[in-house]
């Protein structure tokens, strides 16, 4: 496949005004559970539509770490993936936190195991650590401060001016804090499998085919994504630009759920996934779902409606930590919701 020889595909589009479902029975029951267990329904940007229309908020993940800190339920009910669930409990030690699935892992988190940090910190003790939230407890609990997507550049600046920075785990991100705020680092070597789908030959695909519509692309892409995109920011922040955006088309380059919390929130637009080069979703030999080209999480998706209203059942399963672990990896949370602010 080539630039200059785009193939057509059918792209994944959500149409403008595409109304929602009314609840289902099962919803209904989710949200009565939801009620008896005075818990609250925290979802990330990237969770089904079906979840995302029940959630009780429903964000990026710097917005879901300040929900997790200020809920005064007793139980937080997270749908998202494991170091989500487990940011929640290290700001909310004597609240329950569930999550519909433990399986709900994450590649970036994967590929930065706390031992392997702990020897790299042992071999160059002079290090300071900025880790994206995108990592587990114990990588936090090694770290001097945590970032998301939403906050690293703000982060980084902060960070004093003598000290050499280690970023954790993904290079595509700390790359490109690095070339907004000029401060160079090393970058461990981590990606998110789903971001680095994208390439320039599929974002091309989808631009000759939706000619003038802008691409807003995760900072989690690679570099030469972000270079063809015209917008590089975190999920929350798409929505304020696909605010302000005065066209009707957006393409949009990270997970495809993300097209339906663009579409609830700013109905009048029309979102156009842009596709990955191996699809992530769907069928894996035409790479196309059955509403067209898409690019899902599969550790996201790990999470269903039934999941849900089991774990608000039964109370389990339960995310748990050593309170030693807990509070060495709330050092660097706090850090950063206190420079974030
Ligand atoms: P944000 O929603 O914080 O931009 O992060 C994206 C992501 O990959 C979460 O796993
Ligand atoms: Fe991890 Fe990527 Fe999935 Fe986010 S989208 S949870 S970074 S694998």
């Amino acid at each position: 496949m080539t630039v200059a020889d785009p193939a057509p595909f059918r792209a994944f589009v959500v149409e403008p005004g595409e109304a929602e479902e009314p609840l289902s029975p099962l919803q209904e029951e989710i949200l009565a559970l939801k009620e008896e267990r005075n818990a609250v329904l925290l979802a990330h940007n990237y969770q089904v539509p079906e979840i995302q229309r029940i959630a009780d908020y429903l964000g990026d993940s710097l917005g879901l770490a300040y929900e997790a800190a200020r809920t005064e339920a007793d139980t937080i009910l997270f749908c998202g993936v494991h170091f989500m669930a487990e940011t929640a409990k290290i700001v909310n030690p004597g609240r329950t936190v569930l999550l519909p699935d433990l399986e709900a892992g994450c590649s970036l988190s994967d590929s930065c195991p706390p031992e392997k940090l702990a020897a790299y910190k042992e071999a160059h003790p002079e290090v300071y650590v900025v880790a994206y939230i995108n990592c587990s407890a114990g990588v936090k609990a090694l770290s001097d401060v945590i970032c998301t997507s939403g906050n690293a550049a703000r982060i980084v600046q902060q960070v004093p001016e003598d000290r050499e920075i280690l970023f954790v785990p993904d290079q595509n991100l700390g790359q490109w804090v690095s070339r907004q705020t000029g401060r160079e680092m090393r970058l461990w070597p981590g990606s998110c499998y789903v971001h680095v789908l994208f390439t320039v030959e599929s974002i091309a695909r989808v631009k000759a085919q939706y000619e003038g519509a802008p691409v807003v692309a995760h900072p989690e892409c690679t570099e030469a994504v972000r270079t063809a995109a015209d917008h590089v920011c975190s999920t929350e922040k798409m929505v304020a630009f696909a605010r302000e955006y005065p066209g009707e088309d957006i393409i949009v380059a990270t997970e495809t759920s993300m097209l339906h919390r663009l579409q609830r929130d700013v109905p009048e637009k029309r979102f156009i996934a842009a596709p990955a080069e191996r699809v992530a979703c769907g069928d894996y030999r035409t790479g196309t779902s059955d509403r067209g080209a898409c690019n899902y999480c599969r550790y996201m998706k790990r999470n269903t409606l039934e999941k849900v209203r089991d774990a608000l059942r039964s109370g389990q399963p339960e995310i748990s930590m050593a309170e030693e672990l807990r509070r060495q990896a709330e050092i660097p949370l706090q850090r950063m919701l206190a420079w974030s602010r």
